[in-house]
């Protein structure tokens, strides 16, 4: 048993399982599925893979682990777990800073995470409504058409554009979106999130099966194995030579596994003490990065054997994607399958993204069970009012400039790399580059340096002290360092 006493009542897993699900859940979104494909690919396709599996293992994994010891030793919220570790070891409570920056950064992160989810439910309710109409005329049948099949190529492309152009409508389905995620979270982890996860993640990961087998029998899956594994080495010297390469390896493995947020400490205080700590770091670490090849694998074959180009970013799902389901058969039901995986993959991450801040506004106390749920209610709804606020902030910096609003045109802070960075990209380079790898840096210092051997080992409980010795390395030395170059190097220092 922990040294350290935990605040009763706490809510917990009810199993080892229903955590490896959650915390997959978490990792697994819409990074893996048009973030990681498109990045590996413009960055030198096999050597970005290649090194995007080296910082999952040598950073992204050690780092998961830390995470998750802090916050099963510490328990209480993120900011009370790193406090009350800090104090245990005689050092600064003020070292729970990290924690407050990472809770900010999920917060910050689910804002805009929202705003895209509500798109892809905008594509789910487009596709879906598109087959029945056609099923209503012209029956069953319909189903081995394409996708939007009274649409034009140019119609489809503009669907994006023209949801941009009416941000009312995004509000929309943004506003459900965080209906749903707080409808979730608000009833706690076994009762909640947990619930949501066993249902979304087993559908998650047939519907992923499914598209993928469809897509390498249907599709050009030489090219697109090609375009995904092939080293490509006139990109990889430019990106070595320039160091992008590391960073957006780095920076995908931060993102796609979640890491920097306070998400994985928070996770990690309603893990029960039997679960084997680098046993289920290594499951998710692995699942996540397994996702992020399978999706790459489902959509590019289709997106090559229909003759088009892989575009970049939001174009690749919400342009590209769309007109590959337009001309292969069955289309309509394969693209309604793969809006649906890709808003089942969102929900379950925006949950985990939501948790941190609702945790923390749930507070270090001991009250009554049934006090908390209100606490609980009270605070993920007020919560949920906030980010739909800033959601609606960054919904309206998206809308075309020929439009003009006071937040397409508001550049937050016209300084250096955020130059002309209307909000939502401000505050997705300010998390991304800035918030997740400055909390990574903290965390790896603070689990290898300020928490004793003797507590780290045994909270850890590894079964080799050769893979301890091995991971008190990674944390103490080699996270550090690289994450800190990294970091200055986005700082133009380096
Ligand atoms: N990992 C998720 C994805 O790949 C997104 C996400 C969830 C996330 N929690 C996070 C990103 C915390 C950064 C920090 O889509």
């Amino acid at each position: 048993m922990a040294g350290v006493t935990q605040t009763s009542g706490q809510d917990h897993w009810s199993s080892r399982a229903a955590f490896i699900l959650a915390a997959i859940g978490s990792a697994v979104g819409l990074g893996n599925l048009w973030r990681f494909p498109y990045v590996a690919g413009e960055s030198g396709g096999g050597a970005f893979v290649l090194a995007y599996i080296l910082c999952i293992v040598l950073i992204g994994l050690p780092v998961l682990t830390a995470e998750l010891m802090i916050g099963r030793r510490g328990g209480g919220s993120a900011i009370a777990a790193v406090a009350r570790l800090a104090k245990t070891e005689g050092s600064p409570a003020l070292w729970s800073a990290f924690s407050a920056i990472g809770i900010m950064a999920s917060f910050l992160i689910l804002s805009f995470y929202c705003m895209i989810a509500g798109w892809v439910l905008y594509y789910v309710v487009a596709i879906f409504g598109d087959l029945f109409a056609a099923i209503g005329s012209e029956g069953l049948g319909a189903i081995s058409g394409g996708a939007f099949a009274n649409s034009s190529p140019a119609e489809i492309e503009a669907r994006l554009s023209g949801l941009l152009a009416s941000p009312m409508q995004a509000v929309f389905y943004q506003g459900i979106f965080v209906v749903l995620t707080v409808g979730i979270v608000s009833r706690g982890i076994s009762g909640g999130i947990e619930k949501a996860v066993t249902l979304l993640m087993p559908a998650f990961f047939v519907m992923l099966l499914i598209l993928v087998c469809v897509s390498l029998v249907q599709g050009d899956a030489g090219r697109a194995v090609d375009y995904l594994f092939r080293p490509d080495f006139a990109k990889l010297g430019a990106s070595l030579s320039d160091g992008s390469l590391l960073g957006s390896a780095l920076g995908q493995a931060f993102f796609s596994i979640g890491l920097g947020s306070a998400l994985m400490i928070t996770y990690g205080m309603y893990m029960n003490k039997d679960t084997d700590i680098p046993g289920a770091a290594a499951m998710v670490a692995t699942a996540d990065t397994a996702v992020a090849i399978i999706a790459g694998l489902a959509i590019f074959p289709i997106v090559f054997q229909y003759g088009l180009a892989p575009s970049a970013g939001p174009g690749l799902m919400f342009g590209t994607l769309p007109l590959a389901f337009q001309q292969m058969p069955f289309g309509a039901v394969f693209g309604a399958v793969f809006f649906m995986m890709a808003l089942f993959a969102a929900l379950t991450s925006s949950i985990s993204l939501l948790e941190p801040a609702v945790a923390w506004r749930d507070g270090d106390i001991d009250i009554p069970v049934e006090e908390k749920k209100k606490r609980r209610l009270r605070g993920s709804i007020g919560l949920g009012v906030l980010l739909f606020g800033i959601g609606v902030m960054h919904i309206y910096s998206q809308v075309p400039v020929d439009q003009p609003n006071f937040f397409n045109q508001w550049v937050p802070l016209d300084f250096g790399q955020f130059s002309g960075q209307t909000f939502f990209d401000f505050v997705d380079t300010l998390t991304a580059q800035y918030m997740l790898p400055i909390v990574g840096f903290l965390t790896s210092i603070f689990a290898g340096w300020v928490i004793s051997k003797t507590a780290s080992r045994e909270e850890l409980g590894f079964k080799r002290e050769s893979r301890y010795k091995a991971w008190l390395f990674l944390v103490r030395f080699l996270c550090p360092a690289a994450v800190g170059l990294i970091l200055l190097k986005s700082l133009g220092l380096f």
